[in-house]
């Protein structure tokens, strides 16, 4: 199904029943329904008349006032007492997409339509009767006046822990339940929307909470949507080599259905588009240098491969009661799994009338599909030199996510450090371990001291190698292990993105329990 959407604004204040003030001294954090502006938005044809509430401050003591704001969108029929899809205003979920790329500072957004020109998750969130919050969060770039920086970790995620505190302090206030937030993001956003789905309630984030003035309660949410998530970054750099260790060569991001795929197929989604109509990457998205690896290079990508099965295995992952290891030469169980995915991947996409048989890495066997692994990774190529995310010379975004208010860069693997190259001199300290520890959605699985999201959905396209496959597929087996509901999945010739299967995000959540 594809969307199609008008807005258009009508400029009329919504007068409704206000909610008596709050006398804690939380109460600026108080949400006003009577504050909100009428628009209306046409999705597939169908009208959906909203509330706007813009640039709400979301803490007491912001750094970054202009970041820490959301926006709330409010299907009208909810100030009405009337229902908007399968929903009224008790009972509506709370979409809350996160607009993060790259770990860069991200603003609020209204909804409209998406890259393709089609209406965004936002819209369709409305249209499906969710009360939806953009929030703005701070990023690893942001400076104040006096050059301090204001956003590196774990900034932005506790930034989204606050956002999910005012939904909770706000519940009565706001149609919608704050029992049901729905988080996603893509790439350093599915990051982000995994953390914050992981890391419910985790104390580590209260000093930065406090100290921020966030509303009192809980964190924790209801369920994960997760594209592409560039996360478990202390590991990323092992698993990335462990894959792309063979290709010498860092070639350009892929689009969507590109060459490694064969010829664009004559009909289906990506059917007969030409490069430049296929989708771009995502906002926030960095850019690398193409061309072929160093010896130095080449000797550190043989380094990190060797380090990943000890990983993996110390991970302890099951796949339907088997136990998923790798051998020291990086073969085994994990990979058969990672193997079958990629052929569960094409069954799907045949089903879906998209043309698989031009795929280089695919054949047909007698039971379905074959996926050679040496075959997908040359057809899928490396996009980053070795290490891919903890940059030798501190010349990566990670990098840069993992410094402090007064250093910009930082290493956040002992042996990033360790093997530090110039230009510029080697700090003497990595980042430090507890701040490396709160990005990462792994620490928190199982943990007890965290109240994780129980419904996961993680997508990783086929077409992806801005992290690793195994990155993602780590993540949804440690949910899985631990006993909650995911749904993982490899979008076929997928590159790197988000959003682009609105219909079946959306028919996921109305499946929720
Ligand atoms: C993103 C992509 C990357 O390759 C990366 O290292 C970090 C972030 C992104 O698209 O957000």
């Amino acid at each position: 199904m594809i969307y199609q959407i008008a807005i258009t604004i009508a400029g009329l204040t919504m007068a409704t029943a206000a909610t008596a003030a709050d006398s804690s001294a939380a109460s600026v954090l108080s949400f006003d329904m009577t504050a909100g502006v009428e628009r209306t938005l046409t999705v597939s044809g169908v009208e959906v008349k909203y509330l706007a509430f813009e640039g709400l401050t979301y803490v007491k003591n912001p750094l970054e006032p202009k970041y820490q704001q959301l926006n709330v969108y409010i299907p009208k029929a909810y100030a009405e007492n009337k229902t908007q899809g399968r929903y009224k205003a008790d009972t509506a979920p709370i979409f809350l997409p996160n607009h993060v790329g790259g770990y860069m500072p991200a603003l609020p957004k209204a909804p409209g339509l998406g890259r393709d020109q089609q209406p965004d998750a936002m819209s369709v969130a409305l249209s499906e009767g969710l009360v939806v919050i953009s929030p703005g969060t701070r990023g690893r770039t942001l400076q104040d006046q006096s050059g301090k920086f204001t956003g590196k970790a774990p900034a932005a995620i506790v930034d989204l822990k606050a956002v999910v505190r005012y939904l909770k302090f706000n519940d009565q206030r706001m149609p919608g339940t704050a029992e049901r937030i729905i988080s996603n993001g893509t790439s350093a956003g599915g990051a982000l929307s995994a953390l914050l789905g992981a890391s419910g309630d985790a104390p580590e984030y209260l000093p930065y909470l406090e100290k921020l003035g966030a509303a009192p309660g809980s964190d924790a949410i209801y369920a994960v949507s997760s594209y592409c998530p560039i996360t478990n970054l202390e590991h990323a750099d092992l698993a990335y080599e462990w894959m792309f260790h063979s290709i010498h060569e860092a070639t350009r991001p892929k689009r969507s259905g590109g060459p490694a795929f064969g010829p664009a197929p004559a009909n289906g989604p990506m059917g007969a588009k030409s490069e430049q109509d296929r989708p771009r990457r995502p906002a926030g998205a960095p850019m690398f240098n193409t061309g072929p690896m160093s010896p130095e290079q080449i000797k550190v990508s043989a380094l990190l491969a060797a380090g990943f099965p000890a990983y993996l295995n110390s991970l302890q992952l099951t796949w339907q009661g088997q136990p998923l290891q790798l051998d020291a030469k990086g073969s085994g169980t994990f990979r058969n799994y990672l193997q079958q995915q990629l052929e569960k991947s094409a069954e799907r996409a045949k089903q879906d009338g998209q043309n698989v048989s031009s795929v280089s890495w695919l054949s047909v066997g007698s039971q379905g599909f074959k996926a050679d692994w040496d075959r997908y990774i040359a057809a899928t190529g490396r996009l980053k030199k070795a290490p891919a995310f903890d940059s030798l010379d501190l010349s990566s975004g990670e990098n840069s996510l993992f410094g402090d208010n007064s250093t910009d860069t930082r290493h956040f693997t002992e042996w990033g450090h360790a093997h530090h190259t110039g230009p510029a001199e080697k700090p003497e300290k990595l980042a430090p371990a507890n701040v490396v520890s709160m990005m990462n959605p792994m620490n928190f699985i199982g943990n007890p001291k965290a109240n994780s999201a129980v419904h996961w959905r993680i997508r990783h396209g086929t077409a992806d190698n801005d992290t690793a496959l195994a990155v993602p597929a780590i993540l949804a087996l440690k949910l899985e292990n631990s006993g909650k509901q995911v749904d993982f999945a490899l979008p076929f010739g997928q590159a790197h993105g988000g959003d682009y299967d609105l219909p079946e995000l959306f028919d996921w959540i109305a499946k929720l329990p």
